[in-house]
């Protein structure tokens, strides 16, 4: 059985306290409302890691991740953050290759599966995100591009090694839009993610690759895109910075 998740990307959202307001709010639902096997997965900015961590103790199905890390071990890099200090401060998962980082910060593919393998040495769940533009995919380009992101990102990886990574599917021109892809078009990369990594690793692997779907995901969408085959979850934007919303797509796996 496939691991089921829900990870909220808050991305550069709420300071301090209203870090722990919210996190507050959705533990709590979580605790009370989601029933299945499915994991919350809480993706911060770095101020609420370790805050949050501690409101997470002793609640096994909310877990908590960064939303980037350096891939250097530590040193004379200002401003970055490494994987032994996120996980140090409560971190299980970390969002890496977020198109927003890879337009934004100029993230190459080389440095991301250096990312990717600085989190696994140190026990984090990289949840490695990939997915075309719009004019990719109006060009019909969608599948060369999904697949050379995930041979430049993870495909190096050892079959045990890549048994620990999360993928997300999500198209660029769906993140923020409200222009959600159709559960179809989601379907159709999904499947064709998982046929990459059987074909690259093994059917046993594939079939037990999470892989999520992000972009305009809400609680109105996202009965249907879960009920696909290939689509295991959601990595969630705006809808995960209302609890009530972000709980309610966690429910449809109850
Ligand atoms: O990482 C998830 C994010 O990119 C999706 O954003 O606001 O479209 O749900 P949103």
């Amino acid at each position: 059985m496939r691991k089921k998740i829900v990870a909220g990307n808050w991305k550069m959202n709420l300071d301090f306290q209203q870090g722990i307001s919210l996190f507050s709010e959705i533990v709590n639902m979580a605790k009370d409302e989601v029933l299945g096997q499915q994991q919350v997965v809480v993706c911060s900015p770095f101020i609420h890691l370790h805050g949050i961590a501690q409101l997470a103790k002793g609640v096994s199905r909310v877990a908590i991740g960064a939303q980037n890390i350096y891939f250097e071990e530590k040193g004379a890099y200002t401003g970055e953050i490494s994987a032994v200090q996120v996980k140090s401060a409560g971190a299980e998962y970390v969002i890496l290759g977020h198109s927003e980082r890879r337009a934004y910060f100029n993230e190459s593919d080389d440095m991301l599966s250096k990312k990717v393998d600085a989190a696994l040495k140190h026990g984090l769940i990289p949840v490695f995100c990939i997915g075309e533009t719009r004019e990719e995919r109006e060009a019909d380009r969608y599948f060369d591009v999904i697949g050379g992101q995930l041979e430049q990102g993870v495909f190096h990886l050892s079959n045990e090694a890549f048994s620990n990574v999360v993928l997300a599917y999500e198209p660029v021109w769906a993140i923020g839009t409200g222009l959600t892809a159709s559960p179809e078009q989601a379907q159709e990369v999904h499947a064709f993610i998982r046929d990459k990594a059987a074909e690259q690793y093994n059917q046993d692997t594939a079939d037990q690759l999470t892989i999520l779907y992000g972009g305009s995901c809400n609680p109105q969408n996202a009965p249907e895109l879960f009920a696909q085959p290939d689509i295991d979850g959601g990595l969630i934007g705006g809808a995960s910075l209302k609890s009530r919303d972000f709980i309610d797509i966690a429910k449809v796996f109850n």
